[in-house]
């Protein structure tokens, strides 16, 4: 008997057929009735592929008695309960690496949105303000601005690789001082916030990084400070943030991520200076595709050698 897989979301299609052609597979985004179709799998399921949109809960993870391996379509795995994972002895895997430098890159290139008006420029143009108001208002130059990267893990390493390449200063907090990376460490992120003109989330969300972004450190980041935000919505108190951006306690934010996706709040839609994408860090097809086959590869592995290749 195949083993049989949920899928809860969509994952590039080449892999899906990979799962197709080995495995029984159920695709719960496709399901009319979503719980009533995990009722009727309970017993069947050995492997579930949960995505950033449909995490596995302890909840989730108890209704499944035969569940022996739940491989994640993300690096970032906050909503997948690791803890009732492992209870049961349940295998977790991620997507590290593969998506390093494309979120990176939508973390720079929100710092150029707001910086340089990219997007109020291309609008401007569109709807021929250009013609009949002259010039957009200037930017903001880039270079000899200073980074601090909340967060100095993979993909905040690659943001700091980019960002100097832009003649930007870079200084980090996090959990641990990174000795060899050469940047200056603050252990108070308010301290680092006081310091520098763009604050860079590139951390993992989880209790210790719940609301790390509140009105104090948003107060600490100033009146011509910017925001960006690649790493998980919940690490940014999103109502202090609103209100730092309406009442000019802060210059600008570019933000990927929200605290309740997809749903953005109308207020952050109306203001003009933050930048807005709907969780675009890792969407490419050519990393879309590096992360499904890397989700295939550990269950593979898992069920072919009892081995994964990522782990949690
Ligand atoms: C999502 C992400 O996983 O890797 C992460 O942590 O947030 C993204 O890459 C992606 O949208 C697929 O769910």
């Amino acid at each position: 008997m195949p083993h049989e897989i949920l899928v809860t979301g969509p994952i590039p299609a080449a892999q899906l057929k990979e799962l197709e052609d080995n495995y029984t597979i159920h695709r719960l985004w496709q399901a009319p009735d979503p719980e009533a179709r995990l009722a009727e799998l309970r017993n069947n399921i050995t492997a579930i592929i949960s995505t950033a949109f449909f995490g596995a809960s302890g909840k989730v993870i108890r209704a499944f008695p035969n569940l022996e391996i739940i491989s994640h379509f993300g690096v970032g795995y906050d909503n997948v309960d690791v803890g009732a994972a492992k209870e049961r002895g349940i295998v977790v895997t991620n997507t590290p690496d593969v998506l390093t430098d494309d979120t990176a890159d939508i973390g720079m290139g929100l710092v150029l949105c707001v910086f340089r008006r990219l997007v109020e420029g291309d609008i401007y143009v569109r709807s021929g303000q250009w013609a009949t108001k002259g010039k957009l208002p200037l930017g903001r130059a880039l270079r000899a601005r200073k980074m601090g990267i909340v967060g100095l893990g993979r993909i905040g390493a690659a943001v700091a690789k980019r960002a100097a390449a832009f003649g930007i200063d870079i200084s980090y907090s996090g959990r641990n001082e990174k000795k060899d990376s050469g940047f200056k460490f603050y252990a108070s992120v308010e301290e680092m916030a006081s310091n520098v003109d763009i604050l860079m989330l590139t951390c993992p969300y989880g209790p210790e990084t719940h609301h790390l972004i509140d009105a104090k450190i948003l107060k600490a980041l100033g009146k011509t400070g910017v925001l960006i935000n690649i790493a998980r919505g919940k690490v940014v108190d999103e109502t202090a943030l609103i209100d730092a951006l309406e009442n000019g306690t802060i210059s600008g934010a570019g933000l990927d991520v929200f605290e309740n996706e997809p749903d953005v709040p109308s207020a952050l839609c109306r203001l003009d200076n933050v930048v807005l994408q709907p969780h675009q860090g890792s969407a490419t097809h050519e990393t879309r595709a590096a992360m499904a086959q890397l989700v295939v590869d550990n269950l593979r592995m898992y069920f072919e050698k009892a081995q994964v290749l990522t782990p949690v």
